[in-house]
């Protein structure tokens, strides 16, 4: 099947969190068209198995494609952890983007001694994350710090609600005036961004949305498949989650500020 420059850009997570990418995306590429899917019906990813994971990605790539994508981004460092590897062997003829937690970035800042990663079980516990610290981690402390049920609970919003920040501090209190800066290594992570300063402290904080919307801009260039429309673009949100209700929820944390 041939892409085409006036397709849409597919981008999908496990929900909400992959909007965090998509508004870098936005940003970065406001002509373009965009279609986000939010697989709510079957978050969290995080605390799946890999292959459960790769089964979901597949599904959804296959549906953007059928959609008219011509290039997919995978706005959850999770899939892309899990799945990026084999659904661009599968799909060798389409730009595949992905996220990754933004180490690089973090341990080239100044004064970054000791860097928290806060990210989903999966992401820490695959290769992928692995290779990264390996490259990257060398001269830094690199702490990693699994947060389960963080993505889900940042999934139902109402994010000023007591109950988060409780969350937090089970979660990473314990490193509380004790880090250099974190890595946001999830997309749902920088909906609570303020949060997380509140109780790590008021650090530096990374995730990898910019990069991966310049890593999108590349590929789209590359392949003369950057539109050639000089108006606003249009952004679908579409979910697997039933109602109109997960849709609001959706354009709610695309308008936050
Ligand atoms: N937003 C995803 C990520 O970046 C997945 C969160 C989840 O579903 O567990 O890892």
């Amino acid at each position: 099947m041939a892409l085409r420059f006036n397709g849409s850009v597919g981008v999908f997570d496990s929900g909400v969190g992959g909007i965090s990418v998509l508004r870098a995306l936005v940003d970065t590429l406001p002509c373009e068209d965009f279609v986000f899917f939010g697989d709510s019906a079957n978050a969290p990813y995080g605390e799946k198995s890999r292959e459960q994971v790769v089964r979901l990605s597949r599904d959804i790539v296959d549906f953007l494609l059928d959609e008219g994508a011509k290039a997919i981004v995978i706005a959850c460092n999770t899939a892309t952890s899990a799945a990026a590897a084999e659904l661009r062997a599968e799909y060798a003829h389409v730009p595949i983007i992905g996220v990754e937690p933004a180490l690089k970035p973090a341990t080239l800042a100044p004064n970054a001694k000791r860097i928290l990663v806060m990210a989903t079980p999966i992401t820490l516990r695959l290769d992928k994350y692995q290779q990264l610290a390996e490259k990257w981690g060398s001269g830094h402390e690199v702490i990693s710090a699994p947060c389960p049920g963080l993505a889900s609970r940042i999934e139902q919003g109402d994010l000023d609600a007591p109950d988060v920040t409780g969350l937090l501090e089970d979660l990473v209190g314990a490193y509380a005036g004790r880090v250099d800066s974190v890595v946001l290594g999830c997309t749902h992570y920088p909906f609570v961004a303020r949060q997380i300063r509140q109780v790590v402290g008021d650090v530096p904080l990374f995730d990898g949305a910019q990069g991966t919307a310049l890593q999108l801009q590349r590929k789209l260039a590359e392949r003369g498949l950057l539109t050639k429309s000089t108006a606003p673009g249009r952004v679908e949100f579409l979910s697997s989650k039933p109602g109109e209700e997960e849709i609001s929820l959706y354009r709610s944390f695309f308008e936050l500020k």
